[in-house]
């Protein structure tokens, strides 16, 4: 069993350094990118207060280039899939950057997913140049996310990066 809870009077930079860890601990060793998006998923929801989404979109070949599939996540059903450059999670694959926004109905061509949905912090995970997939973590709350969160979820995606 693994039992990773986080204190919750923690500031974010401590709280993001724990998660780091924990997530580099539960995938260590571990080849199976299905088991390790699940494990960060589940440990990223445990981790960070107020999302009620915690996921990834993975880049898949489809007749057209590629686009971005559904992957292992926590939350309510989301979209199966996301053309390149759509939506949030499209736009931070096609620019290779990370995603922060405050209020996604300002957000143009946001793809709502779940109605209760005010902001959404989206970071690409990057392998040897190339776009693999993109982490994407949805609040109810309006501004939810802060530089801070962006950091810590970038570390995330690079440690993932050779491991899903
Ligand atoms: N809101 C995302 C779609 C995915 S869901 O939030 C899970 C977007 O605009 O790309």
């Amino acid at each position: 069993m693994f039992d990773y809870s986080p204190d919750p009077g923690l500031p974010t930079p401590e709280r993001h350094r724990q998660l780091h860890d924990a997530v580099d601990a539960v995938t260590d060793g571990e080849p199976d990118a299905v088991a390790n998006m699940a494990n960060a998923a589940a440990l990223i929801a445990e981790f960070l207060p107020d999302l009620n989404w915690a996921g990834f979109y993975r880049v898949i070949a489809c007749d057209n280039g590629t686009e971005l599939v559904l992957g292992p996540f926590i939350g309510r059903p989301a979209c199966i899939r996301i053309a390149m450059g759509q939506g949030v999670c499209g736009t931070a694959a096609k620019d290779k950057q990370t995603q922060l926004v405050a209020d996604v109905h300002a957000f143009p061509g946001h793809i709502a997913c779940d109605g209760a949905t005010q902001s959404e912090l989206v970071v690409p995970v990057v392998r040897a140049g190339t776009v693999i997939a993109v982490i994407d973590l949805d609040s109810p709350l309006p501004a939810r996310f802060t530089q801070d969160d962006a950091d810590g979820l970038e570390r995330i995606a690079q440690l993932l990066s050779s491991r899903i």
